[in-house]
Formats: structure tokens, sequence, C-alpha cells
């Protein structure tokens, strides 16, 4: 850890704009150092020079295109190689609006690869090196689509539901080995992400809106609370437990030596005939 900053530094990806943006701009506030990646260093260099008038604090970019293998590898070595990191924010996402049939397949791969294999292998990396250390925290950045697959392109609610899923199985890897993990599920927020998929967010019910300044404030409550899962706009976390309590009830059912009598009846009617 950075032996002049006691919170050390946060690598947040997609830092340049939205959600990754305002992350920089709290946890600066909140004293960290920052490393911010994404793919337009002009755009990096904005929000880091900003930031150092700002807050003082000391902010590197890192120029990354993640869907591409040697600049993911790049911001991977930094993970292993920085000790002073000791929080990873993996928020770096791209989104697709419409039907995923007939999508164009290069988008479509190039968004399973934004969201899905770029934040693993950081989070891997991350992980490896705060284990070591006994001491780190690794955000991933969801969404609710990770929930209701119905609502939105599949291929993006599937990245997404990814994560979550990841997120739940590493937080229980490393919880013994001093690492945090949170994922957050954010509702619509007003971002470019929602224009630079092809959606008009003034289509969408103003209700369902957040804005991103209440959205990352809301998710860091989360983590300051101890939460793993965060899930800002759901008025009810018991719902959240209910949901979760009865997803792990099914556990000792799931797999078992027989089939269920109501496939088991079926076979042995196709038998008997
Ligand atoms: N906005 C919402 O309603 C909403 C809801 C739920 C979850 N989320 C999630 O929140 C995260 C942040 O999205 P946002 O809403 O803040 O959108 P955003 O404003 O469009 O930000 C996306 C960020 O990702 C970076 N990025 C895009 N492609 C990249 C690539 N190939 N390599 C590296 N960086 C790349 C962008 O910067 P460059 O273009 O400079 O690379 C930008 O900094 C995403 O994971 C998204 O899925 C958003």
């Amino acid at each position: 850890m950075n032996e002049h900053n006691p919170q050390g530094r946060a690598l947040i990806t997609g830092a340049s704009s939205g959600i990754g943006a305002t992350y920089a701009e709290r946890l600066a506030q909140r004293g960290y150092d920052l490393i911010l990646a994404a793919r337009d260093p002009g755009r990096l260099e904005a929000v880091a020079q900003r930031l150092r008038r700002d807050t003082g604090v000391a902010v590197d970019v890192l120029s990354a295109d993640l869907t591409a293998a040697a600049d993911l590898e790049r911001v991977v070595q930094r993970l292993r190689d920085d000790g002073r990191i000791s929080m990873l924010v993996n928020n770096a996402g791209i989104a697709a609006s419409g039907p995923v049939v007939g999508a164009d397949p290069r988008e479509t791969a190039a968004m399973i690869a934004l969201n899905t294999l770029a934040p693993t292998q950081l989070a891997l990396a991350a992980a490896s090196a705060f284990a070591a250390r006994g001491e780190g925290s690794i955000i991933n950045i969801a969404s609710v689509l990770a929930l209701a697959p119905e609502l939105f392109n599949g291929v993006y609610g599937a990245t997404k539901a990814y994560v979550l899923n990841f997120s739940l199985s590493l937080q229980q890897e490393l919880a013994a080995r001093g690492v945090r993990v949170q994922v957050v599920l954010p509702g619509v927020t007003r971002t470019e992400l929602w224009s630079r998929s092809g959606t008009d967010i003034a289509s969408l019910p103003a209700e369902m809106v957040m804005d991103v300044d209440e959205m990352v404030d809301a998710a860091l409550a989360g983590f300051d609370l101890g939460e793993t899962v965060t899930i800002p706009s759901l008025p009810d976390a018991s719902e959240w437990e209910a949901l979760t309590n009865l997803r792990r009830s099914l556990a000792p059912r799931l797999s078992l030596a027989h089939a269920a009598p109501r496939y088991a009846r079926v076979a042995a009617d196709l038998v008997e005939r």
C-alpha cells in the first residue's frame, strides 16, 4: 500500500465518462490515488487534470481498449505489479439495444469481451495480488438486467448475469483472505451508455431513470455498509434477501441421482408404448 496514502490506489475502468468518472471523483474525494483506464486518452486526461487540481490526489491514466488482448494484458500487468493498488472498480461496459437475432456478430462479440472477459481477467489479477497482501476491494458493475433478462437486449443482460454470478462466487472464495467483493446492480442511469447504444434516454419513463451522482453515492453507501450485492433502486433490501434465500434453498435438490418424478413418469410411459 502507498506509504504516503493510507487509502492506496483505485484502478477504475471506463473512467472517462458516466459511472466510472463519477467513481473517480468520489474516490478522489475519499483520498484514493487513482489509475483511470478507458480508450480515449484526451477524455481520461481531462478527468485526471480536474481531479488532481480539485482534490490533490495522484492520478495516472491508462489508455487501453479492453477488448484488445494486448491492451487488456497491460492493465492486468499493472494490477499485478503495482503494490499500492488497493481497489479495482470493474466498470467499463457497453450495451446494445434491440433484438439479439440479426445483430452485428462483431459488435456482439465485443460486448461479451468487454462486459465479461475483461472484468474477469482484471478481477482475477486483483484478487491474486490483494489476497497475497490480505486486503483489497473489488467492485464489479453489473446491472439490474442480470435479474430481468426479458426487459432488454438478451446478450447484454446475460453479460451482466455473468458478472453477478462471478462476483457472488468470488466473494465467497475471497472472504476468508481479507478481500472484499461488491457487485452493483444499477437500474437505468443517466449516462452516455444510452446514446452510445442507440436509445434516447428521454424515451424512457422519467421515474425509472436515476442521476449518475445519486447512483454512485448509493453504491458507495452500500460498500460502506459491507454489502456484497447493492441494488441502488430497490427500496426494500429484504426482497433481495428473500430471493437469495429461496435460490439457496434449492441447492440440495438441484443435483440428485434420479430424475424428478414428472420426467421419470413420462419416460416410463414412452418405454411402455
Ligand atoms: N447507464 C446505465 O443505465 C447502466 C445501468 C446498469 C449498468 N450500467 C453499467 O455501468 C458501466 C458504466 O457505463 P456508463 O453507464 O457509465 O456508460 P458510459 O458513460 O458510456 O461509460 C462507459 C465507459 O467505458 C469505456 N469503454 C467503452 N468501451 C471500452 C473499451 N473497449 N475499452 C475500454 N473502455 C471502454 C468508455 O470510455 P472510452 O469510450 O473512452 O473507451 C467509458 O469510460 C457499464 O458496465 C454499464 O454496463 C450502466
